[in-house]
Parts: structure tokens; sequence; C-alpha cells
């Protein structure tokens, strides 16, 4: 994929520890310099290439995919600890998404405006605008979907025209790779995709500060998302960062729903996802029944291997599991009720609830990214908004009821990039616009979003 000489490496284990899955090559600065030349080199001949034609490559692209969903699918499961079914329907989404991507790549158009006074004598004016590409696009993707969510940047910067420098996580590089790879068996040109891995310290900055990196599409934490922000100058830089996704459950919801949804939203893949479900704001006429019904549903849960399907499997790495016990902890000295869960086996966190959640404590507005959820008590409708605004996030919300009008009046006030009426927050379908407002994210996603934000108006102006 690359020609060049990799001078280290490092050992790439499956979540479970027990299986060493390949290795990572640790780029130098040097290394990484030759990578971004040659993408540079690369994208002046992509960015000539019809559309048709890119297009071409996008959907043979799609095709290998899917061929090789289960030997990439595996990979996934294995790298990143989701489990195997969803693995493999991460790899068959992005196909999907990258179909997508083709075809809406191929209805991006420039338009015409025709000239007007302004007080200047220009109504004889012709201007024809087009969208350019910004030349080599970094794509930094996350543990979490370590194919979809590099794809979701990967394909529509080609589509395009500009050449990508793609930088996975360290863990779920080799699923990263193997999706690459795929891509490089079309005929897309030689160097107009260059995979970079290493040190954050070592080739982070080297990267964001690059004078030919004309843009940046991250995934991944606020903390970094913020650094990278910083960093970058005069560059347009898209971020999707993380989240507090509240469900505000109102006393009118149909409950049976609203615990069939939230379990769903906050435990899939452990939590581990920006849109998980990350508390329960409910009234407390109904907040008995929809914590006993929540309950229930938690404990029919399935936990253990990735292999074996489970819904809640062992997290990312031993940080992570830390984290997510210390806010348990935290919850339970100031006075919070656990309902089920508190289980732990190494990195493997049973599926948590906590009642009676208040303010004071962390797991009311941190981020566990993992399979805790707490349910906090609402006695007043206007509190209701207020709790779900004083998060730092603002992703998305679920509001539960049968009241519509009500539900739009909520969602209006709501510092959120998407409001979900009776369901689960989650990004897809892949084609709507993906937003994270306040700490969650910087700019505007989805498929023809992202297109658009990785091209530039050109103007072209007649003049009589
Ligand atoms: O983790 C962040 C992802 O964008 C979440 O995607 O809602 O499809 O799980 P998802």
């Amino acid at each position: 994929m690359i020609s060049i000489t990799i001078t280290g490496e490092k050992k790439v284990y499956s979540v479970s520890g027990n299986e060493v899955l390949g290795s990572l090559p640790l780029m130098s600065q040097e290394e990484v310099e030759q990578a971004i030349q040659k993408a540079s080199q690369a994208q002046k001949g992509w960015a000539e290439t019809e559309l048709y034609k890119r297009a071409d490559v996008l959907h043979n692209w799609a095709d290998r995919l899917v061929e090789k969903q289960t030997q990439i699918g595996e990979m996934i499961s294995k790298e990143v600890g989701k489990n195997r079914s969803s693995a493999v329907k991460e790899v068959v989404r992005t196909a999907d998404l990258i179909r997508y991507t083709a075809e809406e790549g191929c209805r991006i158009h420039g338009d015409t405006l025709r000239g007007d006074s302004f007080r200047g004598g220009s109504s004889s004016k012709i201007a024809m605008v087009e969208r350019e590409p910004l030349g080599v696009v970094l794509a930094i993707s996350p543990f979490n979907y370590p194919v979809n969510l590099a794809a979701s940047k990967i394909a529509p910067a080609l589509m395009a025209g500009n050449a990508v420098v793609f930088k996975p996580a360290s863990q779920g590089s080799l699923s990263g790779q193997l999706m690459v790879e795929s891509l490089l068996e079309t005929e897309l040109p030689e160097g107009t995709v260059q995979c970079v891995t290493g040190k954050g310290s070592e080739i982070g900055n080297f990267l964001v500060t690059h004078p030919q990196i004309n843009m940046i599409t991250f995934t991944g934490s606020t903390a970094t998302g913020q650094s990278i922000s910083k960093k970058a100058k005069m560059i347009p830089v898209v971020l999707e960062l993380g989240g507090k996704d509240p469900a505000i459950v109102l006393n009118d919801a149909d409950l049976d729903l609203a615990a069939e949804q939230i379990v769903s939203g906050a435990f899939s893949y452990s939590g581990q996802r920006c849109t998980a479900i990350k508390r329960v704001l409910v009234d407390d006429l109904v907040a008995d029944a929809l914590t006993d019904k929540i309950k229930k549903k938690v404990e029919g849960l399935s936990v253990g291997a990735p292999e074996d399907d489970a819904t809640v499997t062992p997290l990312i790495d031993t940080n992570a599991a830390n984290f997510v016990q210390e806010l348990i902890d935290d919850a339970l000295q100031k006075g919070a009720t656990l309902i089920t869960g508190n289980t732990r086996k190494d990195n493997l966190i049973y599926p948590t609830l906590l009642d009676h959640v208040q303010p004071n404590m962390k797991v009311a507005w941190e981020e566990p990214f993992g399979p805790v959820l707490p349910i906090i008590r609402v006695k007043n409708e206007t509190d209701f908004v207020s709790l779900a605004n004083e998060s730092d996030y603002g992703l998305q919300a679920s509001i539960f009821t049968a009241d519509v009008q009500k539900a739009m009046d909520i969602g209006a006030k709501l510092h959120v990039g998407s409001v979900q009426f009776n369901a689960k927050t989650e990004r897809g379908p892949d084609h709507f616009p993906f937003i994270g407002a306040k700490k969650s994210g910087l700019g505007s996603q989805g498929i023809r979003r992202s297109i658009e934000s990785m091209t530039q108006d050109k103007l072209f102006i007649l003049n009589k």
C-alpha cells in the first residue's frame, strides 16, 4: 500500500488479549512526510478523473467489501470486541454507504448566478459557481467503527476529487487496513489513499499541522477533537466527538416502547457509541414503572464474548473499564440505587442500571462509553429541558411521548444536533445529516454534507 520502509512496529492484540492479530507500523515523521507527498501528487490526477470513473472505483470497492464481509467482520470482532453479527453488519452497512456516496457524488453540481445592480452596474455579470476538491484530506477514525467511520470519511473525500491520508486508531487499525486493501485492489490510482499509523506523540501534531493537509475530518474524543481544532491552521475541520444523549420520557409515553428503545440504545456494543443513550430523564409519575421495564430488559441482555455474539462484551481496554467502574462507584457512594449490574470480570462490565441519580454524581454528566445507564427522576416538566441542556455535550436526544406537539416544543429547546421522537438515538441512516452541537462536534456529516464539506466554491465570472 505504501512503498515506504517502515522502521518500527507494534503488535496488535485481540481485545480478549489472547491473540496477536497482526502488527501496526510505527511510522516516523519522515515516513509520514513521504506518504503526504505521494497523496498530494496523486490528487492532481484524481481531481481530473471523470466523476463516473471515481464512482466506478467506489462501487468496485463496495463489491469487494461485501465479498470479504466475513473476513473483515472477523477482524473487527476480534480487534475491537464487537459481536460477530454487528461486526459483519458494519461491513455491509459500509458497502451501502460507499455506493450511496458514489451516486450522490455524481450529483454534486455547481450553479450560476446572474448579477444585479448593487448600486455598481454589475447586472450584466454571470457567475458560474463550481465545487472544487480541497486537496489532501486527513481522515482520523476511532476504534469503535474501524471500517464504517473510516469509509464514511474516505469515500466522500474521494468522490469530491481529494486524496486521503488515513490515520486509523491503533486498536482498529488492522480492520481499517483490510478495508483500505479492498479499495487498493480497485482501479484507484496509486498514491491517492495513504494509510499512516504510529504513535500519536510522534506523528499526531506533525499530521494535523502539515501544510499539505487541506482538511481534517476526525471522530473520537472531545479532548482530542478540541486539540485538533486548536492546532489546525486556516483549514476546514469536521469533528464528531462525545455525547451524553438523554432519553426524555414523559408521563404519557408508551413505556414498553421506551424501555425497549432505551435498552437497545444504551447497551448495544456495550455502550461504546457516541450516540448511545447515556442518561434517562423520566417523569417521576412513571419512573417506577419505566425502571421496572428497563430492569427486566437489561437482565435479559446477553453478556460474554464477541465470538458468542453477546450484546455486552469486554470494553476496549482496562482504562476504559476502570473509568466506568469509577463512575458506578462514585454514584453508589453518593446514594444512587443499584437496580442491576455492577459485576466486573476483567474488562467485562455487566450492564448496570442506576436509579435516583442526582446532579452531584459524575455519571449524571460524564460520558462513560460503557454499559452503565443512570436514571434521573424529574418532577417538573421544565426540568427536562434544563437538565438536558446543562450537559457540555449536544449530540442527540430522544423524546418519548404520545403528544407530538409537546415533543416538538421540547425538541426545539434542546441544544443538540438531532432529536429523535419515540426512538433511540443513532447516527443512521447514513445519508441523514449528522451534527454535534456544543462539545459534541463541529460541522455536519452524512453523505451529502460530508461531500460538501470536502469541496469549496470556485467562481468563474463572465463580464460583458
Ligand atoms: O460512535 C459514534 C458513531 O457515529 C455512532 O454511530 O449511531 O450508528 O452507532 P451509530
